[in-house]
């Protein structure tokens, strides 16, 4: 069997690169696999959430999933906080993960910053709870953008070392499925960051909930150089705001990179900017309005998610009693 989880955070400003890098993704893998898209709301506060803006922001994410064109009731959508196997895994998870790993991840170094010591420490366990995330349902396959890779090494990690302790094969390992032209679309006001939805610069980025005006001015200010468009991939060299524009084209019109660059190679970039604007626009537009008709409507939401955790729940428990049995916990009901 070949089955998918992956996860969003509700932490709000989701952007073109969530998109394009992971839930557009999500969407064109369902006739392939039996899918699970969770909104990951105990993710989320690992980073202080403002409790109505949480539940907010899950609900858009929610409805981002339903307008990417993700069917709830061929797969599965739901917000991982009601399923409370995902915590009781992660504590399992949390005895086999070594502080060694853990150390190494870069993302909590990058997120925690100069205040480490003020960070939580669930934001220090955050992979862990992302591994029994994606093995309390025994998922094969894992779709995500380019920053979670090492996540999901930890992820492996933690399987492996779990089957071999307990000497069983519990849990299968996972396989990233990172693909498309826009693995990691960066910030559009500094190609060498990423694209991140806690960027202080609204500029940064185009968000879901963004309409055409907005999505014309975010490109029209986006960071350019004094040269016109590379001909081929070698010119993106020392170029990394044009590198990042021709990818989000390239992605946005699903063509390769290349075709792009014959077509718009050795123009201007105002030029460029212009193409650029209508093609976001004829893409996202859809999928926003069909998002601010489905946030409009919280209770069809809440019915996809409550429906979707009873289904993931009734997936997840046997899986978790299984690995109760492994650690050897009594089961004396
Ligand atoms: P999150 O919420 O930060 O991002 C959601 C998805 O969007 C991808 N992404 C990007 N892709 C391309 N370019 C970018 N600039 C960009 N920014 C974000 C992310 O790679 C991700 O696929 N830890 C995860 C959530 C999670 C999860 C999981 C994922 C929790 N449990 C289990 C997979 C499986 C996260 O913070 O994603």
């Amino acid at each position: 069997m070949k089955r998918i989880f992956s996860g969003v955070q509700p932490t709000g400003n989701l952007h073109l690169g969530n998109y394009l890098g992971a839930i557009r993704n999500f969407a064109r893998l369902q006739d392939e696999y039996e899918c699970i898209y969770c909104v990951v709301d105990m993710h989320a506060i690992t980073v202080w959430q403002e409790p109505a803006e949480l539940e907010a922001n899950t609900r858009e994410v929610t409805a981002t999933f339903l307008a990417a064109g993700i069917d709830p009731t061929r797969h599965i959508i739901f917000n991982q906080s009601q399923v409370p196997a995902h915590a009781e895994l992660a504590w399992i998870f949390n005895c086999v993960a070594r502080l060694g790993w853990l150390n190494r991840m870069t993302q909590f170094k990058e997120k925690a910053g100069k205040h480490r010591e003020n960070a939580s420490a669930g934001l220090y366990v955050y992979p862990v709870l992302m591994a029994a995330d994606i093995m309390l349902y025994k998922a094969t396959h894992v779709p995500v953008g380019e920053d979670q890779k090492q996540h999901l090494e930890l992820t492996r990690d933690v399987a492996q070392k779990f089957n071999n302790d307990f000497g069983r094969e519990v849990f299968p390992i996972v396989e990233p499925l990172i693909f498309g032209e826009a693995t990691r679309v960066m910030s559009l006001r500094d190609g060498t960051k990423k694209m991140s939805k806690s960027d202080p610069s609204d500029y940064s980025r185009i968000t879901m909930t963004d309409g055409p005006d907005e999505i014309a001015q975010k490109i029209r200010k986006a960071k350019t150089d004094p040269q016109p468009l590379p001909e081929s991939v070698e010119g993106f060299e020392g170029r990394p705001e044009a590198a990042n524009l021709i990818t989000i084209y390239a992605s946005l019109a699903d063509m390769e990179t290349e075709a792009v660059l014959a077509e718009h190679g050795g123009r201007q970039f105002s030029e460029f900017k212009a193409a650029l604007t209508d093609l976001a626009v004829e893409k996202m537009g859809p999928v926003g309005q069909e998002m601010q008709r489905l946030m409009s409507d919280p209770g069809h939401v809440d019915a996809v998610l409550k429906d979707g955790a009873e289904r993931a729940d009734a997936l997840a428990r046997p899986i978790l009693r299984e690995v109760y049995e492994a650690v050897g916990f009594l089961n004396a009901r």
